[in-house]
C-alpha cells in the first residue's frame, strides 16, 4: 500500500509511512526485519502473516483499569455525537493502518459505533460501515475478521450464547445477525466468537449441558445464516480458559476441537488461537498450535504475550523471539494458517504508554519479531539437524515390525511377543537440551 489515507485532519503528526530499513537502522520508526516483500519458503512475509490491527485496543481502550481513571485522551475520542465519534476514529485508524502499512483490522460491532437500543445501533451500524466502505475503496485495507462484543453489556452477565434466559440469548442473536452483515458488507474474510461469558462461576446454579448444547445450536444458526447471505469465510472460535467468567467453555484448542466435533460444527469453524489464552490455559502457543494444526483447524492468531508474574490476560505485544521461534517452527511445519486467517494484534500498549508514537513502536516491535522469528524458524529447518534428529527419534516405527504396528498389523499380542524377543528396550536419549541449543543459535 502506497499511500497515507488521511481524514479531515491528521492525527499522527510527523509520522509518514513506516519504511522497512534493515536490521544496521537505528530509526525507532522503522522495521528492521518485517519486509513485507521478503520471500520465506515460497511466500512473502505480507502473505504468510497477513497483520491485523485490534480495532478495540489500538483505537477505543483508553487506559482505564479497575484501580484507575483513563489516562488515554486520543484526539479522536473527544466528540460527544457518536457518529462523529466514529468517524474520527475511524479515520485515526485508516491513517494509522497506511502509514503503518498493515493491510487488515478486526472489530467488535461496538468498536466501531457506540452501543445504542437496538433498532437505533442498527441504523448507526449503517452509517460507519457505509463509511469504512468510503474509505476503503481503491485501497488494500480490508477486513480480516468481524465479530460482536458479547460481554462487555450488563444484559451478558449470565452469559450470551449460554444465558439460561432466552430473550438474553435472543439479543445476541441479534447482535450477532448485525455484526455477520456488517463484516460481510465490509468484504470481511472471516468472523470470530470469543466467549468471554461463555462459561460459569459456579456449577451450582448451571446446567452445563443444556448451556453447551445451546451455545452449539446458536453457531449452527449464525453459519447458516451467514451462508445463506453468501459468506465464504471461516468462522473461529478463539479459545480461552478464564477470564472474565471463572470456567469458560472454550477453554483451550483441544477442548474447542472436542466440541466442534460433537456438535458438528467442523466443516465451518476454525480457532483463532491467542498467545496470552494459551498462557492462562498453563500450555504454550506452540502446543496449543500444534493441537490445531492436528486436526487441521489452525485459522487465525491473535498475537500479544502475557506476564511471567502476573495470572491475568495482560495483552501486551509480543517480543520473545525464543517463544514466537517455537510457534514458527510449527506454523511453517503447518504450511501457514489452515483457513484465511492472519495474525491479529490482540494487544495493548501500557496504561502509561501515551504517546500517539507508542502505538507505532509497539505494532513495529510486535511485527519485527514475527519477521525475524519466520526468519529463525526458516533458517534452523534449512542449516541445522533440527528436522533430523525430530525424524531420528521415530525411526523404528518406519521399518520392521514398527512399520507393520503403525499400518494396523499388529495386534496386541504381537506386541507381546516383540517384547518378549527384544527384552527391555535400550535406553534412548531426548536431547532437550541439544534442541534448544539450536534454537539459541540460529536467535
Ligand atoms: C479477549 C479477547 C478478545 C477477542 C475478541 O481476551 O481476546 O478481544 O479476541 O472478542
Ligand atoms: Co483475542
Amino acid at each position: 500500500m502506497s499511500q497515507v489515507i488521511l481524514g479531515d485532519k491528521e492525527y499522527f503528526k510527523g509520522i509518514g509511512k513506516i519504511p522497512f530499513e534493515g536490521k544496521e537502522s537505528r530509526n525507532p520508526l522503522a522495521f528492521k526485519y518485517y519486509d513485507p516483500s521478503r520471500v520465506v519458503r515460497g511466500k512473502s512475509m505480507a502473505e504468510h502473516f497477513k497483520f491485523a490491527i485490534a480495532y478495540w485496543h489500538s483505537f477505543c481502550n483508553d487506559g482505564g483499569d479497575p484501580f484507575g481513571s483513563p489516562t488515554k485522551m486520543y484526539p479522536w475520542n473527544t466528540s460527544s455525537d457518536p457518529i462523529q465519534n466514529a468517524k474520527d476514529k475511524m479515520d485515526a485508524a485508516f491513517e494509522f493502518l497506511s502509514k503503518l502499512g498493515v493491510n487488515y483490522f478486526c472489530f467488535h460491532d461496538v468498536d466501531l459505533i457506540d452501543e445504542a437500543p437496538l433498532a437505533e445501533f442498527e441504523k448507526r451500524l449503517d452509517v460507519i460501515t457505509d463509511y469504512a466502505m468510503e474509505k476503503m475503496k481503491g485501497t488494500d485495507i480490508k477486513v480480516l475478521w468481524g465479530t460482536a462484543n458479547l460481554f462487555s453489556h450488563p444484559r451478558y452477565m449470565n452469559g450470551a450464547a449460554t444465558n439460561p434466559d432466552f430473550n438474553t440469548l435472543a439479543y445476541a442473536g441479534a447482535q450477532v445477525k448485525n455484526a455477520i452483515d456488517a463484516t460481510i458488507k465490509l468484504g470481511g474474510e472471516n468472523y470470530v466468537f470469543w466467549g468471554g461469558r461463555e462459561g460459569y462461576m459456579s456449577l451450582l446454579n448451571t446446567d452445563m449441558k443444556k448451556e453447551l448444547d445451546n451455545i452449539a445450536q446458536f453457531f449452527h444458526l449464525a453459519k447458516d445464516y451467514a451462508r445463506s447471505q453468501r459468506f465464504k469465510g471461516d468462522f473461529f472460535i478463539e479459545p480461552k480458559p478464564a477470564e472474565p467468567s471463572k470456567h469458560q467453555y472454550d477453554y483451550d484448542a483441544a477442548t474447542v476441537i472436542g466440541f466442534l466435533r460433537e456438535y458438528d460444527l467442523m466443516d465451518d469453524f476454525k480457532l483463532n488461537l491467542e498467545v496470552n489464552h494459551a498462557t492462562l490455559a498453563n500450555h504454550t502457543m506452540a502446543h496449543e498450535m500444534q493441537v490445531a494444526v492436528n486436526a487441521g483447524l489452525l485459522g487465525s492468531m491473535d498475537a500479544n504475550r502475557g506476564d511471567y508474574q502476573n495470572g491475568w490476560d495482560t495483552d501486551q505485544f509480543p517480543v520473545d523471539l525464543y517463544e514466537l521461534t517455537e510457534m514458527m517452527l510449527v506454523f511453517l511445519d503447518a504450511g501457514g494458517f489452515q483457513g484465511g486467517g492472519g495474525i491479529n494484534f490482540d494487544a495493548k500498549t501500557r496504561r502509561n504508554s501515551t504517546d500517539l508514537t507508542d502505538l507505532f513502536y509497539a505494532h513495529i516491535g510486535g511485527m519485527d519479531a514475527f519477521a525475524r522469528s519466520l526468519i529463525i524458524a526458516d533458517q534452523i529447518k534449512e542449516h541445522s539437524d533440527y528436522n533430523k534428529l525430530r525424524e531420528e527419534r521415530y525411526k523404528s516405527f518406519d521399518s520392521a515390525k514398527g512399520l507393520q504396528f503403525k499400518s494396523g498389523q499388529m495386534s496386541l499380542l504381537d506386541l507381546h511377543a516383540h517384547a518378549y524377543s527384544q527384552g527391555e528396550p535400550i535406553q534412548i536419549s531426548g536431547r532437550q537440551e541439544l534442541f534448544e541449543n539450536i534454537i539459541n543459535q540460529f536467535i
